[in-house]
């Protein structure tokens, strides 16, 4: 009789795009070996959380949550702890929560079968840690597509770019990149499965290497945009070391590819960037945002800060604030810098207290929406072709994106419309975070 009775999972995602993929994969993997999903973690054999590191409040998150279900072990249920903490702390896991028994980073899923049978045969602590240096990427048949609408591809895995501050590159590893025929063999069978748009992801989507030569990455982007029956590409994320210009150019060349990029800065300081060893300057930072504000499309840009950094002055603080201004971005994410293990700014002093680092977040929090303000509004009067997906009942309003990847609430389309359609809107009005108006017939 097999250890995983039942052989129900449940199966919770925390972090970024990718782990959310790799969970599509994990679920098709565990899928194809015979075990069904379960929508909560009282009616499953076994519980599996595919955690992130990114900050320290990610990574506690996990640990609640095994704290909070520990009960559950004792009714014979297996937990299993995958993704970014579980490489990053690896078996000392299985010492802070005793009840889980699989602990797996993301370079051992196609291994996950095997360890299937360890746990079913009973073997309290099944690891799957070692394969960092691994040169192969996941790729399965087996992926088992949740979202509706949008279809993702990992083009690239692990990273080699070793920012100051970041745990990406010990938990999921070198930088690997999948072939370009496999990825487009991908987006075509993506296309027959009648998704009409793609996400191609990656740590680092821009220091893609074809193992094959075949294909920049700008050439892949392209050919992506090509495949028939695709109507809308997008791709994150864009490092601005690697950020080039035939980017910009093929932005412009292809129609699919979706009006918006996604181009992290972290910080408005070069004296800071060089201390995040981020690799560029502001001025070269500047010189992309020159790039795509000439180019056909002017695209939406987004971007993601860090305050808070060691040794960041008010002035620095104010660089980023007037950077802000300058480039006029359409979107921020901002984070108050977290101290991680294995960085080499852990050797820093984390020297902004905790609150100044709040009022700085507070400070770019506010500043910025003025920006979107400003730019939400210029869509007034536009009409914005929207992909549908999702009805908000209360308010009775469609839910949906234009290519900028902005939100577009709507009426006027009676409750007909399904996740994946597309439809013309006027827009009536604008928010610092979304627009609203009225479907075209
Ligand atoms: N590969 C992407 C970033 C992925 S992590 C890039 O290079 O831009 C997503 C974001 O989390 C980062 O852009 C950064 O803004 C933030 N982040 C990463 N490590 C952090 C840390 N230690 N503290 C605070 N924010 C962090
Ligand atoms: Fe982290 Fe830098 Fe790699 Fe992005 S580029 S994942 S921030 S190390
Ligand atoms: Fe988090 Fe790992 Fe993604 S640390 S942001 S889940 S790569």
């Amino acid at each position: 009789m097999p250890e995983i009775a039942s052989k129900t999972f449940y199966l919770e995602t925390f972090g970024c795009q990718m782990n959310a993929h790799d969970s599509e994969k994990v679920v098709g993997t565990l899928m194809a070996q015979g075990y069904r999903q379960v929508p909560t973690e009282e009616e499953a054999g076994l519980v599996l959380y595919n955690t992130c590191s990114i900050r320290d409040k990610a990574e506690q998150k996990v640990f609640h949550r095994l704290a909070d279900f520990r009960k559950l072990a004792a009714q014979g249920k297996k937990f299993g702890v995958l993704g970014c903490v579980a490489q990053q702390e690896g078996e000392k896991i299985f010492e802070r929560a005793p009840h889980v028994s699989l602990v797996a980073g993301s370079a051992s899923y196609r291994n996950l079968p095997q360890m299937l049978v360890q746990l079913e045969a009973g073997n309290q602590r099944v690891t799957g840690l070692d394969d960092r240096q691994t040169d192969e990427t996941f790729e399965t048949e087996f992926t088992q597509r949740t979202n509706p609408c949008r279809a993702y591809i990992t083009i690239i895995e692990g990273c080699d770019k070793f920012c100051a501050y970041c745990v990406v590159p010990y938990t999921r590893g070198k930088e690997r990149s999948r072939k370009s025929d496999s990825v487009l063999a991908e987006a075509r069978r993506i296309a027959d499965g009648g998704y009409t748009e793609i996400q191609l992801l990656g740590q680092n989507v821009s220091s893609y290497r074809d193992p094959t030569g075949k294909r920049s990455f700008a050439e892949l982007l392209s050919a992506v945009g090509e495949v028939p029956g695709i109507r809308r590409v997008r791709f994150t994320t864009s490092h601005p070391r690697d950020f080039t210009r035939d980017i910009v150019a093929a932005l412009d060349a292809v129609p699919t590819l979706c009006d918006h990029v996604h181009l992290p800065v972290q910080s408005g300081s070069s004296r800071v960037l060089k201390a995040m060893l981020r690799e560029y300057t502001r001025e070269q930072y500047l010189e992309r945002i020159g790039w795509l504000k000439a180019s056909r499309r002017q695209p939406s840009i987004t971007t993601d800060v860090i305050v808070g950094f060691p040794g960041e002055t008010e002035t620095d603080f104010e660089e980023t604030l007037s950077l802000l201004d300058q480039v006029g971005f359409d979107g921020v994410f901002s984070f108050k810098y977290s101290p991680r293990p294995n960085t080499p700014a852990l050797s820093l002093p984390d020297s902004i207290p905790d609150q100044e680092k709040a009022r700085r977040l507070a400070v770019l929090m506010e500043h910025q929406r003025g920006i979107q303000v400003k730019n939400y509004r210029r869509h007034v009067g536009q009409t914005l072709q929207v992909m549908v997906e999702g009805r908000r009942e209360a308010r009775q309003q469609w839910i949906g994106r234009c290519s900028q990847n902005k939100t577009v609430n709507f009426t006027g389309a009676g409750t007909d419309l399904k996740p994946g359609e597309y439809r013309n809107v006027y827009v009536t009005q604008s928010f610092p975070n979304s627009l609203a108006g009225e479907m075209v017939v």
